[in-house]
């Protein structure tokens, strides 16, 4: 048995109320002051505040120290695509040339870029690469994430991508989520066959990554020349059937149904929603979905930001995630992410950290474990070198983090 006490917090801060596995009640926060938490064997036994100390606090095996400032839940990153081969700094120049995110997939580079050097790479070396993201995660403040796959779009790359995710998963501190996404793209032997490559997807690639627990989730790109909003619905029906939660990327240029397919299908989040219209809306209010919201991507392609703050207004729960990839968001900063709720969706503070910590959690499956602090739960969480959220929204450009424990452990 390992105990670990934090003391002298000056202000923790926490998502509370009642949630379920569609989110929590964006804001509703509870704020502790002179706070200590108990942990024994990385689960928070105790909380206390007003000064007062848990009890056996004298016994503990460690001693934190707060020094009075900030600790809230570990970040939760709900939407990333980090396991991919190269990099893609050439699309810079060509962007700043005039070149869309889409012209660029069109003529054969963008995502299929990266899916000619994820085919090429090894499996050792991805997970190496992978463990160093996960590294500077943590040491930004992020416990636990959602991993994709989509950059192999061939049943074997596909498959090397989802043991990574895997093996990672075992190795490191980060608890990371497996998400499937075989249709992040048309690969280019199926050029023109889009039909055909779902098809394939559907009668191989889904049941195998069913049966062999590669992943929980199922995900799609349903976009103008990716897939339509009938090959998304037919693939998210398969994935229902087979028993995994599902998810689309919809509304991020165009929107062509993505997100009301969302809300039909019961869909656990939608992701980016930037062109969202009002039928979309509607139908993810109705179907209970969690908006996956992805600033650091309207940042980074100089787009529109999604109506996070109508989506509130609505009812529809808010996440706020990095969607770091080597294309739309070479960024897995998820504390430049909170800056840009606040600037750019004009969220609060409070919403602000539902949105990093228990929303996304809910929406990957682990909010019985993850995403507040309380007793019972998982003992994932930070001490910032900062007094209030208020700072946290304020700084931008640093890692305001002091220190991140993991299951009790301290990581940082
Ligand atoms: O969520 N939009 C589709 N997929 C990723 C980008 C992938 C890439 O450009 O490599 C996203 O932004
Ligand atoms: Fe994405």
């Amino acid at each position: 048995m390992s105990t670990l006490l934090i003391k002298n917090i000056g202000t923790l801060q926490t998502p509370v109320g009642s949630y379920s596995h569609r989110g929590a009640e964006q804001g509703e926060n509870r704020k502790l002051r002179d706070a200590a938490v108990y942990i024994r064997d990385g689960v928070i036994t105790e909380i206390t505040d007003g000064g007062d100390l848990p009890l056996g606090s004298e016994s503990a095996d460690v001693v934190l120290d707060a020094n009075y400032r900030l600790v809230t839940p570990g970040l939760v990153d709900g939407h990333t695509h980090m396991v991919f081969g190269g990099y893609r700094q050439h699309e810079v120049a060509m962007k700043l040339k005039g070149a869309t995110y889409l012209d660029i997939l069109r003529a054969g580079g963008g995502i299929l870029d990266t899916v000619r050097k994820t085919r090429e790479a090894d499996e050792a070396d991805l997970c190496y690469k992978t463990g160093k993201f996960l590294d500077e995660m943590m040491n930004h403040g992020v416990t636990t994430c959602e991993a994709k796959s989509g950059y192999g779009l061939d049943f074997n790359s596909e498959m090397k991508m989802l043991e990574v995710i895997g093996r990672l998963n075992e190795s490191h501190a980060m608890d990371v989520v497996p998400t499937f996404m075989g249709p992040h793209a048309i690969p280019e032997e199926y050029k023109g066959r889009p039909d055909d490559f779902i098809d394939m997807i559907c009668g191989e690639m889904l049941p195998y990554v069913k049966e062999h627990k590669l992943a929980e989730f199922a995900d799609i790109f349903c976009e103008d020349s990716v897939f339509n909003y009938e090959q998304s619905r037919k693939y998210l029906l398969r994935a229902k059937e087979l028993g995994f939660g599902l998810r689309i990327h919809a509304d991020e240029i165009e929107a062509i149904g993505g997100s009301r397919l969302a809300g039909e299908l019961g869909c656990v989040s939608a992701e980016h929603l930037i062109s969202i219209d009002e039928d979309g809306l509607e139908s993810m209010a109705k179907g209970g979905t969690i908006a996956m919201c992805l600033p650091a991507t309207s940042f980074y392609l100089g787009a529109n930001y999604a109506p996070a703050r109508r989506m509130i207004e609505m009812g529809i729960p808010v996440a706020c995630a990095s969607d770091f990839n080597p294309g739309s968001c070479p960024s897995m900063n998820l504390q430049f992410v909170m800056n840009l709720a606040c600037l750019k969706y004009r969220l609060l503070p409070e919403e602000v950290l539902t949105a990093v910590t228990i929303n996304p959690a809910c929406a990957i499956g682990r909010g019985d474990r993850v995403g507040t602090l309380e007793v019972g739960k998982q003992a994932d969480l930070v001490i910032w070198d900062a007094p209030d959220m208020e700072m946290l929204c304020y700084r931008f450009g640093s890692n305001m983090t002091a220190r991140v424990v993991k299951k009790g452990k301290i990581i940082k």
